[in-house]
C-alpha cells in the first residue's frame, strides 16, 4: 500500500512587507515597500505510511504548522508538492477534508457560541455521517475523552483543556483515516494529557489511523511516536527512530559501576572511556564519534570487569533534543 501522506521537496516562502522606522520611513514604506522573503519550509520529503503516528519536531518558527497548513489544503506551496491519502490537498481541498481531520491546539474548530452538541450535530450534517453511526461514535468518544459533563456548555465557556478534547473528538466524527493534530495537548494538566495519549494511541492502533502530530512535549513524543521527522529553519534535520536521534544527538551517557575487586586495573574499552575511578566505583562515559549507545557500553563493560552492580544515566529526551535543535541550527 502506498504512504497515507507524501511529502516531496516541499516548500514554502511568504513575502512580508517590512516598515521602515520613523516617519519618512513609513512614507517610503508606502511608496516603495521593502519586500522580504521569508523562506518557512525549504524542501521537505517524508513519507507516513498508514497506521503510523509521526511526530514533527522542531523548535518554535522550524515550519511545522505551515507544514501542516499545506497538508490540510489551507495553504498552497510554493513549489514541490503533497498528497494526502492520493489527494492534493491544496488542488482538492474539499474532497481532502473528508479524508482528514485537523486539530490546531491553538485555535477552535468549533462554533463559538454553541453548545458543544450542537456544534457535533453541524459536523454530521456537514460530512453526513448516519445517525447511528454519529451516536456510535458519540459516545466512544465520551468513553474516552469524557465529554459528556460539558456537553451542553458553550464552546467559548469551556476551559482550553475541555475545548481541545472537544476538537479531537470534533475532528474524528466523519471517521478520517489520516489525522493532522497541530499541539493537541497545549495547556492540559497532566491527567488530561494522559487521557488524550490513550486516545490517540488507541486511535492508531485500534483504528488504524495515520497520525501527523506536532509538539513540544518531548514525554508525549516517547509514549506516542516511533518515528520524528525533525525540521528547523523549514529544512528537514533528521528523519528517523527516536533510537536514531539519540545516537546522532545524545551521546551523553553514563554507566557507573562497582567492582568486585576494588584493586582492578582500570582501562577506557573501544568508544569507552573511564570518567572516574574512586576505590571499587567507576564512572564510565562515551568517547568519540563512535561511541557505542549506553546499552552496548553496559554489556561491554560486564563482559570485561567483573562488577556487583551498575547504575546508568542516560540523557532525556529533552537535552537529546535541544543538542539536536542547537547543531542542527548551528548547521
Ligand atoms: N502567513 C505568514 N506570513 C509570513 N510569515 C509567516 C506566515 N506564517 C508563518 N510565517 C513564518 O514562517 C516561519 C514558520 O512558522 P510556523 O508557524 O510554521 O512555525 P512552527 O514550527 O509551527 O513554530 P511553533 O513551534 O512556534 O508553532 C516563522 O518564521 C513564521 O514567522
Ligand atoms: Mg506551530
Amino acid at each position: 500500500m502506498s504512504a497515507s501522506i507524501e511529502v516531496r521537496g516541499l516548500s514554502r516562502t511568504f513575502h512580508t512587507t517590512v516598515r521602515r522606522p520613523g516617519f519618512t520611513g513609513t512614507l517610503r514604506s508606502l511608496v516603495n515597500p521593502e519586500r522580504v522573503a521569508k523562506h518557512a519550509v525549504s524542501d521537505i520529503t517524508f513519507d507516513v505510511s498508514p497506521g503510523e503516528l509521526l511526530a514533527l519536531l522542531g523548535p518554535n518558527g522550524a515550519g511545522k504548522s505551515t507544514t501542516i497548513k499545506m497538508l490540510t489544503g489551507i495553504l498552497t506551496p510554493t513549489s514541490g508538492e503533497a498528497r494526502v491519502a492520493s489527494v492534493v490537498p491544496y488542488q482538492e481541498r474539499e474532497r481532502n477534508a473528508r479524508n482528514i481531520g485537523a486539530v490546531f491546539g491553538q485555535r477552535s474548530q468549533l462554533w463559538w457560541d454553541l453548545p458543544v452538541r450542537e456544534s457535533f450535530s453541524i459536523l454530521r450534517d456537514i460530512y453526513e455521517v448516519p445517525k447511528a453511526e454519529h451516536a456510535t461514535r458519540l459516545k466512544e468518544f465520551d468513553d474516552l475523552l469524557d465529554l459528556s459533563s460539558f456537553w451542553d456548555t458553550r464552546v467559548r465557556h469551556l476551559s482550553l483543556g475541555q475545548r481541545v478534547r472537544c476538537d479531537l473528538a470534533a475532528a474524528l466524527l466523519h471517521d478520517p483515516p489520516v489525522v493532522f493534530l497541530d499541539e493537541p495537548t497545549i495547556g492540559m494538566d497532566v491527567v488530561v494529557k494522559e487521557q488524550v495519549r490513550e486516545f490517540l494511541r488507541y486511535q492508531v492502533e485500534e483504528r488504524g489511523r495515520t497520525v501527523l502530530l506536532t509538539t513540544h512535549d518531548m514525554t508525549e513524543v516517547e509514549r506516542l511516536a516511533e518515528r520524528v521527522v525533525l525540521i528547523n529553519h523549514g529544512r528537514l534535520v533528521l528523519d528517523g527512530s527516536l533510537d536514531e536521534i539519540r545516537r546522532t544527538f545524545g551521546s551523553t551517557w553514563q554507566i557507573r559501576a562497582t567492582f568486585a575487586d576494588a584493586h582492578t586495573e582500570v582501562a577506557g574499552l573501544p568508544g569507552i572511556a573511564v570518567l572516574r575511578q574512586d576505590g571499587p566505583q567507576v564512572v564510565f562515559g562515551p568517547e568519540g564519534p563512535d561511541a557505542p549507545s549506553v546499552h552496548q557500553a553496559l554489556k561491554t563493560v560486564i563482559e570485561r570487569y567483573e562488577v556487583t552492580g551498575v547504575a546508568i544515566d542516560e540523557a532525556d529526551l529533552e537535552d537529546v533534543m535541544r543538542a539536536a535543535y542547537v547543531q542542527a541550527g548551528a548547521a
